[in-house]
């Protein structure tokens, strides 16, 4: 028999038969949810190329604490959903090396570039690629690298990205060492047809829960949980079992991310073939898992705080997911350090080089690797703002009312959106399509 969050599910999204929804949201079918939530940086292939000179650096105040991203490149196996770029193979302790002294030479340019000796620093987010693939004693040399040139303070946020098959306890303790005070896990699925199908460990469950025991071993305070929704062999009953583990092994926050098939990962090929109808049902799956993790983890301790995003109250230190791109008021700045790594200053985003020749070639001759980037427009930013109020504790700006009068009325006449300018329940459903309608660029 099928399960009630399944039937509800169901019932939820089939109030809106396709012809209604092709009225709503245009004739093709979007799916989107993880384009939206990584912008700009998924636009930045768009962006004109630009030096480390076309960043005003000296525009930042001194008293400004900076977010830092560092990129570790490197994965054991390409999983077949995954559109971020990586090289695949472990690295000898000779590529780690001399990855780190790359390392440290950005650092050593910003701090020069910014005339402080330590860069005082509020979040820093090492992420990849896999960082966990790196040796215990690896990833000690790379935070006493990041401790010479930075400073924080006991409020700052020190995270890292880990996948499950690669957390070992001596990393942990090396976590603990540096202060590190978030784990955001790639845990995708827990299925054995579905693991064995994207080129996952099998074992998945048992790793995930040895992780998050040595994790709470050694009282790492936030553990995140990536789990996919839309991934191959990946059904309604799978998805709802994913949930249900999930929210059982109790992480502080979950992220759910709607398979996204991006140019450049491994499922690209085939569905560039897909008909329209079978997008259109894909879509429609997505959906149906989207009401499902919605009316589960709402019914249970969970608060929404973005469309997508989940967190424990107790663990609400912070509401949103701190991807350090996120800087929803675009007004502080980031330092991204390694191959392919984002950054901002204010408004103007941009890219290092993503290739480890180009990238390393810069550093040679004692220039910062930056690549491509853009400032965006006044308009870009306000709209960004606009789309973040939706769903998090800021207020929708008093100026959006006026420049999206037709939209706010077509939103709430059709109960996407509350009084106070929230994405209701089925809103949140449609999160994306609703912020694309507000800001059509992310697309
Ligand atoms: C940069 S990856 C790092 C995680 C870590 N390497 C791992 O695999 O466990 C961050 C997250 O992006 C998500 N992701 C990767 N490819 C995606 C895609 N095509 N669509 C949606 N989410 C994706 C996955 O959930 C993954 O955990
Ligand atoms: S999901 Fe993680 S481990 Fe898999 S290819 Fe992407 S970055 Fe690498």
């Amino acid at each position: 028999m099928t399960s009630p969050v399944i039937q509800n599910a169901l019932k939820k999204v089939e109030r809106f038969p396709a012809p209604l929804l092709s009225m709503l949201f245009g004739a093709k079918p979007k799916i989107t949810m993880e384009k939206a939530h990584t912008f700009p940086a998924s636009i930045m292939h768009t962006f004109p190329k630009i030096t480390a000179s076309d960043i005003a650096f000296k525009h930042i105040p001194k008293n400004q604490p900076a977010h830092i991203y560092i990129q570790i490149p490197w994965c054991k196996i390409r999983c077949l959903y995954c559109r971020y770029p990586s090289i695949i193979k472990k690295p000898n302790k000779v590529e780690v090396q001399k990855y780190f002294i790359y390392l440290e030479k950005e650092l050593m340019l910003y701090a020069a570039k910014l005339e402080r000796t330590k860069i005082f620093t509020e979040t820093i987010y090492i992420g990849g690629g896999t960082p966990t693939i790196l040796s215990a004693s690896e990833l000690t040399r790379l935070f006493a690298i990041i401790t010479k040139y930075c400073a924080f303070d006991s409020q700052a946020f020190k995270i890292i990205e880990c996948s499950p098959s690669t957390i070992t306890e001596k990393k942990i303790q090396a976590f603990k060492n540096f202060g590190i005070n978030r784990v955001s896990m790639g845990v995708q699925s827990f299925n054995r047809t579905v693991l064995k199908r994207i080129f996952r460990s099998k074992d998945n469950y048992s790793r995930v829960k040895t992780a998050i025991r040595l994790l709470r071993k050694y009282e790492i305070p936030e553990i995140n949980f990536d789990v996919m929704l839309g991934l191959p062999e990946q059904t309604y009953e799978i998805f709802l079992r994913d949930i249900e583990t999930a929210t059982r092994l109790c992480p502080s926050s979950i992220s759910f991310l709607d398979m996204e098939v991006w140019q450049g990962c491994g499922l690209y090929i085939l569905s560039s073939k897909e008909s329209v109808d079978d997008a259109f049902n894909r879509w429609k799956m997505q959906l149906v898992m989207t009401a499902m993790y919605q009316d589960y983890l709402e019914s249970s301790n969970y608060i929404p705080t973005r469309p997508h995003y989940y967190v424990l109250p107790a663990d609400m230190r912070h509401p949103s997911t701190r991807v350090p791109y996120l800087d929803s008021r675009m007004a502080g700045f980031q330092i991204g350090l390694g191959i392919g790594a984002l950054g901002h200053i204010g408004t103007t985003v941009y890219r290092n080089f993503a290739t480890p020749t180009a990238y390393e070639t810069a550093l040679a001759q004692n220039v910062l690797p930056i690549d491509k980037g853009m400032r965006l427009s006044a308009h870009d930013a306000h709209a960004m703002r606009t789309i973040r109020s939706l769903c998090d504790e800021t207020r929708f700006p008093e100026e959006s009312k006026k420049q999206y009068t037709k939209i706010i009325h077509f939103l709430t006449r059709a109960h996407f959106l509350d009084e106070q300018l929230k994405l209701t329940a089925t809103g949140r459903l449609f999160g994306s399509e609703i912020m694309y309608m507000l800001y059509p660029k992310i697309k």
